[in-house]
């Protein structure tokens, strides 16, 4: 429900400007509210107003939390150069209140249609990830190119969750075509996070493989009903630390341009 203060509207317009559904009007004598009912509750009409005057299904703009300071450029890219796959961790385990602080600033992270979709699947200890781990490799037995992985799963290794302590899935109910991307936009988020908390992750792409075909392996992850984990990322306490940016392929890009900016 989409709200506007009267006592506090400068008709400024900004609001129609960021709507991205043009739930709001300006008309002659102030702002009008048009097919409420396609607001996708982006919030960007609250966030934009200058004056603080609408409120967005109930929420008080006065209480929305004011922007910080953004990271500049040459601290933004130093992060995304050396955050690394880690794949050698500490056996201690995630500071719980650190990975849910961590969960929760991914909460911003976009959603298409700001579905807001994504929940996290936690698992935590060694005993719980082999248990999964187990029900991964039975799965990976019936392919003959994963013989490798399964023989070191079988030695006693850990190929698939490469000894952490602990696993986040973000899930969704996969029903929108865009889930996958939404898991992984929310995943992404959190690789980046970690380093800046002292923690460190791997993508897991072997669970996501197997989750995504079997639902033994669903449920041995004890995935909720009617979720399906996307994307997902071991997580713990990197025991090795990176020197260098590795070297990467040369940027490819096609620029198709026009005569006009
Ligand atoms: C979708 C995806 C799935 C991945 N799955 C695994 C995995 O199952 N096990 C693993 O050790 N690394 C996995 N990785 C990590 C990649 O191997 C790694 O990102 C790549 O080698 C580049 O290294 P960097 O992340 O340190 O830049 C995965 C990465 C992505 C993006």
């Amino acid at each position: 429900m989409i709200r506007i203060d009267d006592t506090r509207c400068v008709r400024c317009g900004l609001c129609a400007r960021v709507c991205p559904l043009h739930c709001f009007h300006v008309e002659s004598d102030g702002i009008s509210i048009h097919h409420e009912e396609y607001c996708m509750h982006c919030g960007h009409c609250a966030a934009a107003c200058p004056s603080a005057a609408i409120w967005l299904d109930d929420t008080d703009p006065d209480t929305l939390e004011p922007l910080s300071p953004l990271p500049d450029t040459t601290s933004l890219t130093a992060l995304i150069k050396a955050r690394r796959s880690i794949r050698d961790f500490k056996q201690e385990s995630v500071p719980e209140n650190v990975l849910l602080q961590a969960l929760d600033t991914v909460r911003y992270a976009p959603t298409g249609k700001n579905l807001e979709n994504v929940s996290w699947l936690v698992l935590e200890g060694r005993d719980t990830l082999r248990r999964v781990a187990d029900c991964v490799i039975d799965l990976f037995r019936q392919d003959k190119r994963l013989a490798a992985l399964v023989r070191s799963h079988e030695r006693g290794a850990d190929p698939i969750f490469r000894g952490a302590p602990c696993a986040v899935f973000a899930c969704a109910s996969g029903e929108y075509d865009l889930d996958m991307v939404n898991c992984s936009i929310a995943v992404s988020a959190l690789d980046l996070l970690l380093p800046t908390m002292g923690l460190g992750g791997c993508w897991a792409g072997y669970v996501m493989r197997a989750a995504a075909l079997d639902e033994n392996v669903r449920k041995a992850m004890g995935t909720e009903e009617g979720l399906r984990p996307l994307a997902g990322l071991m997580v713990g306490i990197p025991a090795v630390s990176y020197r260098r940016v590795p070297a990467r392929r040369p940027l490819r890009v096609i620029m198709v341009k026009g005569e006009t900016a």
